[in-house]
This record gives structure tokens, sequence and C-alpha cells, in this order.
């Protein structure tokens, strides 16, 4: 049992820079869109005004910075720094460009921005950070399906924690 729980608070752990990365361009975001504000093929965006550079880069370097730190904090998990920097790397960089996918397939589906799509907004960014971040460490089939449990509801809080703070227009 407390094995087990233990597993658990390490995946959170291991998952931490890629929920860092999807959560800071709330508050770093704004500028220039990434899609430069050009329309696909459809004549709808291609990614929409939420999804900026500052807000992709903000949460790369947040990210990022998340797993030097945790290095510091745990490093038996991690061997040595460079492990520890590039894992949190990837997972920031999988989490940013899970959100990108989802923001695209959201204009695709014609849903303007902003508007919740239950599972891709939640899971996107989070199977694309375990995908990415895979070569280099990953957890137990057990760990992943943990997170893909939880995630969402820790998705949620912190989304009506972020509108209740005024950082964002709408509690999804
Ligand atoms: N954000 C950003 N750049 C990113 C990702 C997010 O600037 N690459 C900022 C935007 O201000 C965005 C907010 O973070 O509005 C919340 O992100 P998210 O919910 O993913 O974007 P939505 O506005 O809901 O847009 P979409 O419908 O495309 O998901
Ligand atoms: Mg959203």
């Amino acid at each position: 049992m407390t094995a087990s729980l233990s597993s658990l608070l390490w995946a959170f752990w291991y998952i931490l820079p890629a929920y860092v990365a999807n959560g800071s361009p709330v508050l770093l975001g704004g500028g220039p869109p990434i899609d430069g504000g050009r329309n696909w093929r459809d004549g709808r965006r291609i990614l929409g005004d939420g999804k900026t550079w500052r807000g992709f880069f903000g949460g790369l370097a947040c990210g990022t910075l998340t797993g030097v730190v945790q290095y510091f904090l745990t490093p038996g998990f991690y061997g040595d720094l460079r492990t520890a920097a590039l894992l949190a790397f990837l997972l920031a960089l999988g989490a940013l460009l899970g959100d990108l996918i989802g923001s695209f397939l959201k204009r695709r589906a014609n849903l303007p921005r902003g508007a919740p799509a239950i599972g891709l907004d939640q899971l996107g960014f989070l199977i694309a950070a375990l995908a990415l971040a895979y070569p280099v460490k990953t957890l137990s089939s057990g760990q992943i399906i943990f997170l893909l449990v939880v995630s969402p509801f820790i998705h949620w809080g912190a989304n009506y924690f972020a509108y209740r703070m005024g950082w964002k227009s709408v509690p999804w």
C-alpha cells in the first residue's frame, strides 16, 4: 500500500514539468499568435489567438526550469542534471505541442477559441508529453493509467482556480 502510494506520488513528480508548461501560458501568454492570424484551407484560423509565441516559449522555459529545480530536490530520481533537464524539456515541449494539436483540431471542428473540447483539452497535452519523454525516462503502465485518470480533474481544478483568480475568462 505504501509502496503503491509512493509510486503514484512519483508519477506526479515525473509529470510536473508538463503540468507547468501547460498552465504557465495562462499567465505568460499574449502577443502575436503562432499562426500569425492566418487561416487554414477551410477558411478558419489555423490555431487561433489562444496560442501565442510568448505562451509557447514561456511554457517551455518554465517547464524546463521546473525539472532543474526537481533535480536538486530529488537527484536520485533523475541520475544527473543533464537527464533531468532533457526530460523536463521534452515533457514541456510535448505538452505545448499536444496543446497546439488540440487547438488545430478544435479549429477544424469549427470550435472558437476558448471553447471546451472534453478529452482533448485535458489529455492531449499529457499524452504528447508522455510520448516525447518516453525515450529518456518513462513510467510504469499503472502510473500512466493513474495520470490519465487524475489529470482531467487536476486540469479542471486548475482552470477553475485560474478563472476565480481572474486570469482566465472561462472556467475550463
Ligand atoms: N496560451 C498562450 N499560448 C499558448 C497556450 C496558451 O498564450 N501556446 C494562453 C492564452 O492566453 C490562452 C490561455 O493561455 O487563452 C489558456 O490556454 P488554453 O485553454 O489552452 O487556450 P484557449 O484560449 O482555450 O484556446 P483553444 O480553444 O485554442 O484551446
Ligand atoms: Mg481552453
